[in-house]
Order: C-alpha cells, then sequence, then structure tokens
C-alpha cells in the first residue's frame, strides 16, 4: 500500500488540476452508516432502499403528506447535524489549501466537507442542511423555514419565497434529476481534470457514476486523466479499469498518509 500511496503523491504533484470525489465511505470513520458496505443502510435493510425508490414520485404526487410523513419518520443515517468531519476530510481540505486540490465533489449530504473547511465543494446530492425549490432552483437553509408550525397550520409544503413554487429538501431521491447548476458544474469539473481522486464510493449510482468515465475519456492529445480509487472494496471502476489504481483500505488513514508523503516529497 506505501507503494501506491508514494505513486498517488507524485500523480497529485505533478497534476495540474486534481479533483477529488466523494462517498458515504468517507464518512463511515465520523459514525455515519454507508448504504452498500457490510452495515449499509441498504444492506441492511433492503425494503429501505425500495421505499426509498418511490420517494420522488410520492413528493410529486402529493408534496403536502410526502412533507407530513417526512417530519413524523427519523433518518435512516441518524442525526447527521451532529456528526464531525475525520481525518479523512481533513486531509482533502489540507490537500485544498496545498493548491493540489481544485473541488471536491460528494455524493454526500451530511455537509461534512464544508464543515471540515473545504471551499470549493459541489453537493452533487444535495445537502441535510438545506432546502430547495424545485420550480426556480433556489436554495434556503433548513432554519429559515418553521417547518414544525407550518405542519401544525396545515400549511405544508413550504413554498418558495421567489417563485412560489414548492419547496423539497435539498437531499436529490432516486429519480429526482440532479439540479441543473450541479449537473453543469460537475461535468465541467470532470471534463478539465486530469486527475480525479474518488474516496468511498462504490461507484453504482448513475449520473454521478459517469463521471470518472467522461474523465477517462478526456485526451487532450498529451495528458490522460488519471484516476486513483481509495475504496475498502474494489468498485466497478476498478473492474472495468476505468480507474488506474485501487488504494484499499480506509479514507481516515490513507488521506492522512498521503498528505504526509506529499509533504514529505516536497521538503526533500
Ligand atoms: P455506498 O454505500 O454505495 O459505497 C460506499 C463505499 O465506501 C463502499 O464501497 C464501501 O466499501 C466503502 N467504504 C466504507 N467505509 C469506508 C472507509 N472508511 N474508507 C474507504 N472506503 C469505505 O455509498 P455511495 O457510493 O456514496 O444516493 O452511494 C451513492 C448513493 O447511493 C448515495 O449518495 C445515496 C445512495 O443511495 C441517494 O440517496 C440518491
Amino acid at each position: 500500500m506505501g507503494d501506491l500511496i508514494k505513486r498517488a503523491a507524485q500523480d497529485l504533484i505533478e497534476s495540474r488540476y486534481a479533483i477529488a470525489l466523494t462517498g458515504a465511505g468517507i464518512s463511515t470513520e465520523s459514525g455515519i452508516p454507508d448504504f452498500r458496505g457490510p452495515s449499509g443502510v441498504w444492506t441492511k435493510n433492503p425494503q429501505a432502499e425500495r421505499k426509498a425508490y418511490q420517494s420522488y414520485q410520492g413528493f410529486l404526487a402529493d408534496p403536502k403528506k410526502w412533507w407530513e410523513e417526512r417530519l413524523r419518520g427519523v433518518s435512516l443515517l441518524g442525526d447527521l447535524e451532529k456528526a464531525e468531519p475525520n481525518a479523512g476530510h481533513y486531509a482533502l481540505v489540507e490537500l485544498e489549501t496545498m493548491g493540489l486540490l481544485k473541488c471536491v465533489i460528494t455524493q454526500n449530504v451530511d455537509a461534512l466537507h464544508e464543515k471540515a473547511g473545504s471551499v470549493n465543494v459541489i453537493e452533487y446530492h444535495g445537502s441535510v442542511l438545506k432546502l430547495r425549490c424545485v420550480d426556480c432552483g433556489s436554495r434556503f437553509k433548513r432554519e429559515e423555514y418553521t417547518l414544525e408550525r407550518l405542519r401544525t397550520e396545515g400549511a405544508l409544503p413550504p413554498r418558495c419565497p421567489k417563485c412560489r413554487g414548492v419547496i423539497k429538501t435539498d437531499g436529490v431521491a432516486f429519480g429526482e434529476p440532479i439540479p441543473k447548476d450541479v449537473a453543469r458544474r460537475s461535468l465541467e469539473e470532470a471534463r478539465k481534470c486530469d486527475l480525479m481522486l474518488i474516496c468511498g464510493t462504490s461507484a453504482v449510482v448513475y449520473p454521478f457514476a459517469d463521471l470518472p468515465r467522461l474523465a477517462r475519456e478526456r485526451k487532450d492529445g498529451v495528458l490522460e486523466t488519471i484516476i486513483i480509487e481509495i475504496n475498502a472494496d474494489p468498485t466497478p471502476l476498478t473492474e472495468g479499469k476505468i480507474s488506474d489504481y485501487l488504494i484499499r483500505g480506509k479514507t481516515g488513514e490513507i488521506l492522512p498518509r498521503l498528505v504526509e508523503t506529499i509533504r514529505r516529497i516536497r521538503d526533500r
């Protein structure tokens, strides 16, 4: 593993525009379960996954009922607002501060990259801290809405102050289109990067999983994108040779070692 960390360190140092893609695996060391790992929420509760596939249709059919159920239910991922970033999140902040990482595109809704201090973050599947108007796409902080009061007053769903459109949680549900701004920026980043560091994702959910494939196709005549995975297990990207190599293990251990190795090489 040490050799692969050295190789990744060298690749990052030589890159011109590196970005990171992250998934639930980077937050398991913060006590948040992933979805498809051995203790994942879908692994342990396949029925919840089937239900999640129906959620967006339910929202479209009856947003008031959807919100009432939402406010009554408990989150499958626990209380995300209490979770704290771990060493993996902080290592990505360090890489950004060193000028080696230009952007993080995350599937996670836990907002831990921002909490850790990453600046350029794209929340591909939204954020638990925000609400979003499904008509005009405006986002609002969750605390701007007194959702409980709206519920007791029978005034759900919340409405957008700008366009009166229906407001939903910002988290993107299965079957829901990725918000246009986020989809556009992510595509731009994937096309622009010459190194992609993919951390803690099974890479089976689309369209997110298209981003490494797009990056793989990028050729500017001189360079091809280098794609590195850091994950507990191989993924379809590893098996399909979309990634160049997999550093197998925990992001909370490997990412800090990567930062340390880069420092050592640069100090030489
Ligand atoms: P998954 O649960 O599918 O994949 C997490 C991956 O991280 C697995 O391959 C784990 O083996 C690995 N892993 C777990 N802990 C790790 C650690 N400490 N270090 C390294 N690897 C670790 O999660 P995602 O790929 O993020 O979407 O899932 C994608 C989407 O599926 C989610 O955004 C969510 C879910 O359904 C929606 O809800 C729309």
